[in-house]
């Protein structure tokens, strides 16, 4: 039996119609832009979708330090005191108070833990301290000169400009240069794509759900252009075209866990931190800017990298199911940029000028932040040296 979905939607620039077209064993989805038929065609098995990657809580990691460990220990339920908590908090964060702390493994673990209380959750740790004015005192504490570093990073990458859509395109443009996606797609191995994997993991397993938090805050057209973005990303609803599931395939086809944040105990810092740029922006309604512009920079850098990586994965014999994550987003991504871009941040800013700084930090923080993180994975490998804190257990 089949089902046919037809789904067509105009935006301020064009017209786009999508088809999804299902069978009981796989499914087809073909993009129609204007009045040509434009993308390839992508297939997919439907089985098996096996759902248990994502949806699950966040394991409780090791400590990195002794803010980070009075977190767990309140957490977990062992003699912890959230107020002691606050009290190292507030000492770490007064002790880095510039951009080191984004490379501090103390403070970054303990506010990735604390972001999560607002997402997935903790493994065993009761929801009730998403909301405990101690721990959200803590996070504070951590988030202003976490907040200073980030705005002073990615000042490298922003000057102002009253006109958004065009400052996005122009700060998102592709090099020409070297990049680590042209690394991937020639020269890496299985095991360094593997180091990426699991860097990239602890955000794709659950690709989109902070962008999300900026639906109810918006209204209007910049409202339709977000859901329009964010419902290709949940694959239009179906468990077995979400990115997130796609992501899980992969990993699962370089043999890695696809369990979520499987990996956490072993990336550093720098991966925690770009993270939590993104939940800072997510959690934080007077940041609905930058969690745009954040939304604006992935989708207008996504779709040319993405072929890279395809075309490493397939240098290195992988098949279709592991390189189906990133053929969708070349796909994909080449007409979320156009929504994101002109339909969400153009017309956000149009019905808010006083936005515009905003989304332009916002772009500017993910640009800079998946530079910090290129130059840490690259620079590992040009020491010989891995990127990962230690070996990942397989699961
Ligand atoms: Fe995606
Ligand atoms: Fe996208």
């Amino acid at each position: 039996m089949s089902v046919s979905v037809e789904q067509s939607c105009r935006t301020a620039n064009e017209k786009r119609s999508v088809g999804a077209y299902r069978t009981r064993d796989s499914a087809v989805v073909t993009l129609t832009i204007g009045i040509g038929v434009y993308m390839s065609s992508i297939q997919i098995d439907r089985l098996p979708t096996k759902a248990t990657a994502t949806g699950t809580r966040m394991p409780i990691p090791a400590p990195r330090g002794p803010v980070s460990a009075l977190l767990i220990s309140v957490l977990s339920g062992s003699d912890g005191n959230p107020t002691a908590f606050t009290t190292a908090a507030r000492g770490l964060a007064s002790e880095r108070d510039d951009r080191s702390i984004v490379f501090d493994d103390d403070a970054q673990l303990s506010l990735t833990m604390l972001y999560e209380l607002h997402l997935q959750g903790l493994d065993r740790v009761s929801d009730a301290w998403e909301w405990n004015v101690d721990l959200l005192a803590g996070r504070a504490a951590l988030e202003a000169p976490f907040e200073a570093a980030v705005r002073e990073i990615a000042a490298a990458h922003h000057q102002g400009s009253d006109d958004v859509v065009s400052k996005l395109w122009a700060m998102t443009a592709p090099s020409t240069g070297p990049s680590m996606s042209k690394f991937m797609a020639t020269d890496a191995t299985a095991e360094q794509f593997s180091e990426v994997l699991i860097h990239r993991s602890l955000n794709q397993l659950r690709e989109s759900d902070v962008h999300t938090f900026g639906i109810p805050r918006l209204a209007g057209a910049p409202k339709a252009a977000l859901v329009e973005v964010q419902s290709d990303e949940y694959g239009g609803g179906r468990l077995e075209r979400m990115h997130s599931t796609l992501f899980a395939h992969t990993m699962r086809e370089l043999g890695l866990s696809d369990r979520y944040a499987h990996y956490l105990d072993v990336v550093p810092a720098v991966t925690l931190a770009s993270l939590n740029v993104l939940s800072f922006f997510g959690l934080h309604r007077r940041l609905l800017g930058a969690l745009v512009g954040h939304l604006c920079a992935v989708e207008t850098t996504s779709s040319l990298p993405s072929k890279n990586y395809s075309a490493g994965l397939r240098r290195l014999g992988f098949g279709s199911r592991a390189t189906l994550f990133y053929d969708e987003h070349v796909e994909a991504d080449s007409v979320h940029e156009q929504i994101a871009v002109r339909d969400l941040a153009g017309t956000l800013a149009e019905q808010d000028p006083a936005m515009g700084a905003d989304i332009l930090f916002g772009a500017a923080a993910c640009l800079s932040f998946d530079d910090l993180l290129a130059e840490h994975i690259t620079g590992s490998w040009d020491r010989s040296e891995t990127s990962l804190r230690s070996s990942p257990t397989r699961e």
